[in-house]
């Protein structure tokens, strides 16, 4: 692009700053309330809201309330939500069978909904993590995290969050391969319009702290997950992982954390011509929040400028804990 300007006072930037109706008039992004995927963190019992003491304002949700919730995200005119499931300790185990139970929390929670608000897109997960009494989203031998041995374990995973009715599967564990093996088994059983959102560029960051919170990972963890999540100094890496998992099956990539790798989420997006997310992560919404709390920043300022951020940078569209808050918003407006 070839940048013409003439010199003061010929040209005056101020002069389309003037005024609201101007700024808006000349603004080069906007934010909406389609750009929105919220996630919602579901548990078992009934009419229970449990505040996430990590992440103020976000609150773990039994099924009838997540339906509730849907209804309300439909409502405002969220797209679609992303579900995840706080599992109690009895249901995790070092072989992760509950990730493939068809009954489990989160593929009940996905049926309620859909029967209940067919309007709204569902996303779900495909990690092991919740389930794995190691806490990592791999199956674990000797304090080694088993590539192929976990990826059949998610192809099992995918299969019955697909039966569930889940539209979107977001892979999240970063095995190798893991986009390929879910696409064929997709195809192989009749969930061909099933798409998947890759979690992509996903690196190894202290950012998920509150997450690991809320569906009760942080206990069970162990160590970290550097040996498959990406190393924060890395970018060339990222567009590696974008490109092979569009290669393998992929409808949109995501980026994550989002704020602090912004400047991945815009290489990305100028690099592959296809939807390309961020994941608001917990910890980047607990800093909003806290902050926001205790009236060091505006809180709603923050986060429209945060949202704006990653449309700015190319993205079509964000996960975020803020998303039925920024919903309600730009309603009002
Ligand atoms: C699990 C998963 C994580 C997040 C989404 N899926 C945590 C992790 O990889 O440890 C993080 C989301 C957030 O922090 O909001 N595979």
């Amino acid at each position: 692009m070839s940048i013409v300007t003439s010199p003061f006072p010929l040209a005056r930037s101020r002069r389309l700053r003037r005024t609201d109706w101007l700024r808006d008039m000349v603004s080069e992004n906007t934010l909406a309330v389609d750009d929105l995927i919220w996630p919602i963190f579901v548990r078992e019992g009934s009419g229970i809201i449990e505040p996430i003491a990590s992440m103020p304002g976000v609150n773990r949700l039994s099924i009838d309330e997540a339906v509730k919730a849907a209804n309300n995200a439909a409502a405002l005119g969220i797209p679609c939500i992303a579900l995840f499931p706080y599992t109690e300790a009895k249901d995790k185990n070092p072989e992760c069978t509950e990730a493939f139970n068809p009954d489990n929390l989160v593929n009940r929670a996905t049926r309620a909904i859909k029967a209940a608000v067919p309007n709204i897109g569902i996303m779900l997960d495909v990690a092991l993590d919740p389930y794995n009494s190691d806490g990592h989203d791999g199956l674990v031998r000797d304090g080694i995290i088993l590539n192929d041995e976990t990826l059949l374990a998610l192809e099992k995973q995918a299969l019955v969050q697909a039966e569930s009715g889940a539209d979107i599967l977001g892979p999240s564990d970063m095995m190798d391969g893991r986009i390929g093996i879910i696409r064929q088994a997709l195809e192989a059983n009749d969930f061909s319009d099933v798409a998947i959102m890759s979690y992509s560029a996903k690196f190894a960051s202290a950012f998920y702290g509150p997450f690991r919170d809320a569906v009760g990972a942080s206990g069970a963890l162990k160590g970290d997950k550097k040996t498959y999540q990406i190393n924060a100094a890395n970018s060339d890496e990222a567009l590696r992982e974008v490109a092979r998992d569009i290669s393998e099956g992929a409808d949109m990539v995501m980026v994550k954390p989002g704020m602090p790798y912004l400047d991945i989420c815009q290489r990305v997006k100028s690099e592959f011509n296809l939807p390309v997310f961020a994941y608001q992560v917990s910890g980047e919404y607990a800093m909003i929040a806290a902050a926001g709390q205790n009236g060091w920043i505006d809180q709603e300022k923050a986060m429209f400028e945060s949202l704006l951020a990653f449309k700015r940078a190319g993205c079509d569209g964000v996960l975020t804990y803020f998303a039925p808050e920024v919903a309600r918003l730009l309603a009002e407006k």
